[in-house]
């Protein structure tokens, strides 16, 4: 009975020692307690204007105008996207604009940022509230409300060039066969996700839009082209060989260097001129 009770009693002045020892000092409930309550410091407030262009077909009289918003970037987060969200949710609900993934494969949040064709959801806020930020629809495009551009035009454009693998002989069984080579030739064309940045940057497309079919289109008329499955090459090629499709392309650039995801249009492009020079 003795030893029972000494060797609970020594257990007992261990775990005490332990505690004394944990941190210097005997702990208590009390004092986790006030620990697990203890408030994060607040960010300082960093308040940015946004000039966000504005206009209402409700209102066709009234012309378009910016109009200005400023949010605390501290209460937001770091995208442009998440700054046009929050103006929505809590300061004016009737501010429009297209978003759907929020992380650049949709492409539906095409818009221009501080001059720039791009994507609001990977286009980060400059953090610099000295400068206002402006937002504008892709430029030269007809308005459906605020930042939403008619991309009626574009879509038909993109049906025309036929987006869909044909070949007339079709494997017996199983599916299409592709060397590594040959797959490597899409890398950089068939992860363009229509968001028409780069058609709404090219001057061309700005004056001849109802007939160039501008560098969206053309890199996926090349990307079918480039595909070792398709067997319609030469008639997706002879379609192009027109002065109007193609060649109002005068390899300016501007595509390339407004991509949201990397991609070089201009390239494809003078890719099917050369196809098409050495035929
Ligand atoms: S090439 Fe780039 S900018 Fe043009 S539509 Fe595709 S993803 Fe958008
Ligand atoms: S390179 Fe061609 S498609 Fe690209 S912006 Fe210039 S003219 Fe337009
Ligand atoms: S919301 Fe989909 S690309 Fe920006």
């Amino acid at each position: 009975m003795q030893s029972v009770i000494k060797s609970s009693t020594l257990a007992r002045a261990r775990a005490f020692r332990t505690a004394q020892n944990v941190g210097g000092g005997v702990r208590s409930f009390a004092s986790s307690a006030r620990r697990s309550q203890a408030v994060p410091t607040e960010k300082p407030v960093l308040m940015k204007e946004f000039k966000i262009y504005r206009w209402n077909p409700d209102e066709p009289a009234k012309k378009p105008t910016l109009q200005s918003y400023t949010i605390d970037l501290n209460q937001t987060g770091p995208m442009i996207l998440d700054a046009l969200i929050k103006i929505k949710n809590e300061i004016d609900p009737t501010l429009t604009f297209r978003r759907s993934c929020r992380e650049g494969i949709c492409g539906s949040c095409a818009m221009n940022i501080d001059g720039q064709n791009t994507l609001a959801c990977l286009c980060r806020t400059d953090r610099n509230v000295g400068k206002d930020a402006k937002v504008y629809p892709l430029p030269h495009m007809y308005i459906v409300k605020d930042l939403v551009p008619d991309l009626t035009l574009f879509y038909k454009q993109y049906k025309s060039i036929q987006p869909y693998l044909q070949n007339d002989n079709p494997p017996a069984s199983g599916e299409f066969l592709q060397s590594q080579e040959e797959r490597k030739k899409l890398d950089g064309l068939y992860e363009c996700i229509l968001c028409a940045c780069c058609s709404t940057s090219c001057p061309s497309y700005w004056w001849n839009q109802d007939e160039y079919l501008g560098p969206a289109t053309l890199m996926q008329a090349y990307r079918w082209i480039a595909d070792s499955r398709d067997s319609y090459g030469a008639e997706r090629k002879e379609k192009l060989q027109n002065e109007m499709s193609m060649y109002r392309c005068h390899t300016i650039f501007n595509c390339s260097r407004t991509c949201p995801k990397g991609l070089n249009p201009a390239a494809a492009i003078a890719k099917i001129k050369l196809e098409l020079a050495a035929e």
